[in-house]
């Protein structure tokens, strides 16, 4: 599928989003769950664009740190870090292992990154090949910035949600505006994630996209009641009953609580079931529960440690910055005119 189009998409990503030059080598990551095409496509574009391409695929690990042990370490790290760009596709993620850790710990001294774990044709096409990365990436920054300089923001949406939190000053966004510079590392563009003051949050949450892991679509929305950051009750069907099983399955506090939110900037992103689309839905918010990754924590470098990590999607959501609508039910409405104007650009 889209047998075309991909190569259109794979030399978009890495001419013109990691910048890639003549000379310079691109690692390529994948594992043995995870779609080959897109391997080959990235390394087709790499050679055409006078890069040198070096694919590791490996034995599927275990998830994060889970799956140190299953993978070949010392040869990934080395390798990876010799490189002057590596994008990772790999369904067992790399990305939270130790190697990841390693390759990444110095900020002076790494790959340019990108996250496209699990990536296929199908979503690359779609989410970079039809999209204007450009004016993406500067809506995506303007919304960044109004973001960032709020204190105080409350979300609703049609589903229930209902949900206040204030920043927490100085702490780093997570922004993914498509583009990787030297020693960056970003995640796949269509999102901007951040960990509010935890202790502020308050409301209510309704999941009515997805929950994942372990549900994946949700039938019946899952209603999250939370009080200064944590999770106090859970309401819903069979879905919202196996979930809280879930969280308690881990016995570890931190499962239930608040780790990050996140705005869904991707304007071709479909709901399918698939996190790295689902999170980029335009207009919805993403909650993270359980792990907050170091990279979310810039005042607590080493994050704070849970047992796992789920997300939730919160669908056609509004939202206020000190008062100011930026959202009203998933359409752009501010903070700005030229950020409006970018919005209907990108056909929403
Ligand atoms: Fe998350």
């Amino acid at each position: 599928m889209y047998d075309y189009e991909l190569m259109d998409a794979c030399l978009k990503l890495l001419r013109d989003m990691f910048m890639l030059q003549p000379g310079e080598s691109i690692a390529i990551t994948t594992d043995t769950v995870s779609n080959d095409e897109i391997v080959e496509a990235t390394a087709q574009a790499a050679v055409i664009l006078g890069a040198k391409p070096l694919i590791f695929k490996i034995a599927a690990p275990a998830g994060g740190k889970a799956g140190d042990n299953d993978m070949p370490m010392k040869a990934l790290i080395d390798g990876i870090k010799a490189c002057d760009a590596w994008i990772e596709f790999n369904t067992k993620l790399i990305f939270y292992s130790t190697v990841y850790d390693k390759i990444v710990e110095d900020p002076e001294n790494r790959p340019r990154y990108m996250n496209q774990n699990g990536v296929h044709p199908d979503l690359l096409v779609r989410n970079i090949g039809k999209v204007d990365n450009v004016l993406l990436g500067k809506f995506i920054m303007g919304m960044d910035e109004a973001t960032k300089n709020a204190k105080h923001i409350r979300v609703t949406s049609p589903g229930g949600t209902d949900i206040e939190f204030d920043n927490e000053p100085g702490r780093e966004f997570v922004t993914a505006d498509g583009f990787v510079r030297k020693g960056e590392v970003k995640m796949f563009p269509g999102q901007i994630s951040w960990a509010p003051r935890f202790d502020s949050i308050n409301g209510v949450l309704v999941v009515d996209g997805s929950q994942n892991p372990p549900i994946g679509l949700v039938d019946t929305p899952i209603r999250f009641t939370v009080e200064k950051g944590e999770i106090t009750k859970i309401e819903g069907g069979m879905e919202a009953k196996n979930f809280e099983e879930w969280l308690k399955s881990f016995n570890d506090p931190q499962m239930f609580r608040v780790a990050h939110l996140a705005y869904g900037f991707g304007p071709e992103a479909k709901l399918t079931g698939d996190v790295v689309e689902d999170e980029r839905v335009w207009g919805c918010t993403e909650w993270g529960f359980g792990n907050v990754g170091a990279i979310l924590t810039s005042d607590i470098p080493e994050g704070i440690p849970g047992a796992s990590h789920s997300d939730g999607i919160c669908l056609n959501c509004s939202v206020w910055l000190d008062g100011v609508q930026v959202l009203d039910e998933g359409v752009v409405v501010g903070p700005t005119p030229e950020l409006v104007e970018y919005a209907r650009k990108l056909g929403r």
